[in-house]
């Protein structure tokens, strides 16, 4: 296990903040991470990709980095394959490992940045799929006890971006293991707008998990900025779910709202339309902005500091609220 003391996290958190550890322990294994639970070095923060999380502040105590590898298949049969994936492999590793397997249900979640040991915790999401629908069942370790103990689905109470991991249980596991149940016979989502136009552009029409998961690469990386040229962590804030007569007093006063009707009765608005509507769409102050392209991501063009972002988020959910009377909640996570 190597200590690595007054570490810079820069490289470590997509928004590419600057900011001290005080302490910074790689874990690349079990027994590594059971040598760690034997010493105190104070508070601990658990680090994956560092794609969803605003550094605000340097941190005391130790920022463990899930660095356990390694992708295998389980168990097979005809139909699924259950895989399992080491909580710091990089997610479109593992997308990119399930296509050349020809293992369906995730093409759909391609290019999304993180760690697969994070993807559990915020229920990663994107065109039609969730990897609640894959999800097989998780293993973790318990910092306070060094126990490991097994999560079904349903211990994991997922949710639109939210799960267990983020209420209850925040921050009192290390993820070490997901496995998921992926398909032999594949039954492909193409049913969100823009990979269907994609498709039918290129005149595919019984796509193969490959075919869709380029589709999603090219609305990615048209609407979404490359954290690897500029900083950011995806959707900064959740959309919104209203009443239906808060839906119907807005579409009043904004015919072109923008709904989507819910089968809980509730009706989601996406918070980029919202933000967007505000004016903050490519608005900029110092470095810190609101990126041109897609609203809902917040951007680092340079040198902002982690506390600049988030007086921005804090004005843009402070406007929408006055506009809309909707508060809008943060996605990612504040340090
Ligand atoms: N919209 C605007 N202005 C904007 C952005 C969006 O008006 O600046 C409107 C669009 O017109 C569109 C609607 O909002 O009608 C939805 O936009 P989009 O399809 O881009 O999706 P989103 O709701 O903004 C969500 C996820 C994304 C995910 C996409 C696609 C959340 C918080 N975000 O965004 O996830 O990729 O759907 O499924 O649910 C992420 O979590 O980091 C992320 C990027």
């Amino acid at each position: 296990m190597v200590i690595k003391k007054h570490y810079n996290l820069k490289r470590q958190n997509t928004f590419g903040l600057s900011v001290m550890a005080e302490h910074f322990i790689e874990i690349h294994s079990t027994d590594e991470l059971s040598e760690f639970l034997n010493t105190d070095f104070g508070e601990i923060r658990i680090l994956g990709g560092g794609s969803n999380v605003l550094m605000t502040s340097d941190l005391q105590g130790v920022v463990l980095k899930n660095e356990i590898k390694g992708i295998e298949i389980v168990e097979e049969i005809s139909s699924h394959a259950i895989v399992s994936t080491g909580g710091g492999e990089e997610w479109h590793n593992l997308v990119l490992w399930s296509l050349e397997k020809n293992l369906g249900g995730i093409e759909n979640l391609s290019l999304i940045p993180g760690s697969v040991g994070a993807a559990p915790i915020q229920n990663i999401g994107a065109y039609g799929v969730e990897l609640n629908d894959v999800f097989h069942h998780l293993e973790a370790v318990e910092l306070a006890s060094g126990k490991v103990r097994l999560f079904t689905k349903e211990d994991c109470q997922f949710a639109y971006r939210d799960s267990i991991f983020k209420r209850k249980l925040k921050g009192k596991y290390f993820i070490t293991k997901v496995f998921l149940k992926l398909t032999k016979q594949h039954q492909l989502n193409t049913s969100y707008g823009t990979i269907k136009e994609i498709l039918s552009q290129n005149n595919i029409l019984n796509p193969t998990i490959k075919e869709v998961s380029r589709a999603v690469i090219s609305i990615r990386q048209s609407k979404l900025p490359d954290p690897k040229r500029i900083g950011n962590s995806g959707s900064f804030f959740k959309n919104p779910e209203i009443e239906v007569p808060h839906c119907q007093r807005l579409r009043a006063e904004f015919p072109e709202t923008v709904f989507y009707e819910m089968p809980n009765g509730k009706v989601k608005i996406p918070a980029g339309w919202l933000i967007e509507k505000a004016g903050w769409k490519g608005k900029r102050s110092g470095d810190a902005g609101c990126h041109e392209n897609q609203a809902l991501v917040l951007v680092n063009y340079g040198n902002a500091k982690g506390e600049e972002i988030r007086d921005l988020a804090f004005q843009i959910r402070a406007s929408v609220k006055e506009m809309f009377g909707i508060e809008l909640i943060f996605e990612v996570n504040i340090w």
